[in-house]
């Protein structure tokens, strides 16, 4: 079964417009991932970034009370967020580049380049129990020194595919890239999510990609919330996840 991790990073954006310094404040990303849980999510990814511009120190040791199924923490590979992680104990550990003038996570990462410094921050994670995922495109050099190093996931990075959706031809190329990617991805005995740009119109075609364990989603589950509201939103996309045949 394909499962779903909700990115409740939005749900913190959202308080921090009013709230930014201030304890408590609404809308509270701890109470919306109680919500999506209830409502059969498979688990919740939250980004603390460096300049935690949504998601809060607080928020990922709450997060971890709460998320007994699969808490995915995404961070960047730096030393002081690496200590953070180690102490909180996420179940899954996505590391992922970060840029501070970005809106949102951008590519993915380039592992080739760091290869040691990430096998080290594997190891110190993997160390801790927790296991580790990296987010990369759909490129055989990047899983092939994901595997290198020990990553016990990949997570494909979809946001191409997303942009490319509504031109056929271009869609059937990314699409290619990412069964492509899976298929070496598994084969080299690593284990596959997917994320970023995902929604319920590019989903369905996204069952055509083999080996896909965890869809973590985002922006557009909170974004229909607004109008639907987060349980409705989050079933509507469990519907279009179902039937996936892996
Ligand atoms: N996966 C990763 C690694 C991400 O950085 C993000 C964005 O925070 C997502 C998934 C979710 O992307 P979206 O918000 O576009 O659904």
């Amino acid at each position: 079964m394909l499962k779903l991790g909700v990115n409740i990073d939005h749900v913190a954006t959202l308080r921090q417009a009013r709230y930014r310094g201030l304890p408590g404040g609404e809308p509270c990303p701890v109470e919306a991932a109680r919500i999506c849980l209830e409502t059969g999510a498979h688990g919740i990814t939250a980004h603390l970034r460096e300049d935690r511009r949504h998601i809060l120190d607080d928020d990922i040791v709450a997060l971890r009370r709460l998320v007994t199924t699969r808490f995915n923490l995404e961070i960047a590979n730096v030393p002081e967020i690496i200590d953070i992680a180690v102490r909180v104990k996420p179940d899954i550990v996505c590391l992922v580049p970060e840029r501070r003038e970005e809106i949102t996570t951008e590519g993915g990462l380039d592992v080739v380049a760091a290869e040691s410094s990430l096998g080290e921050c594997r190891r110190r994670l993997n160390d801790a129990g927790i296991a580790v995922s990296l987010f990369i495109g759909p490129d055989a050099e990047q899983i092939e020194a994901s595997a290198r190093i020990g990553a016990q996931f990949i997570e494909l990075h979809t946001g191409p595919y997303a942009h490319a959706f509504h031109s056929k031809r271009e869609r059937i190329v990314e699409i290619e890239r990412l069964v492509t990617a899976s298929r070496l991805a598994h084969g080299l005995g690593l284990r596959v999510n997917a994320g970023h740009g995902l929604n319920v119109e590019n989903v369905p075609i996204l069952h055509v990609v083999p080996h896909l364990e965890e869809l973590n989603i985002g922006h557009s589950l909170i974004s229909r919330a607004v109008f639907k509201g987060l349980a409705a939103s989050v079933k509507e996309m469990l519907q279009a996840m179902e039937g996936y045949r892996g």
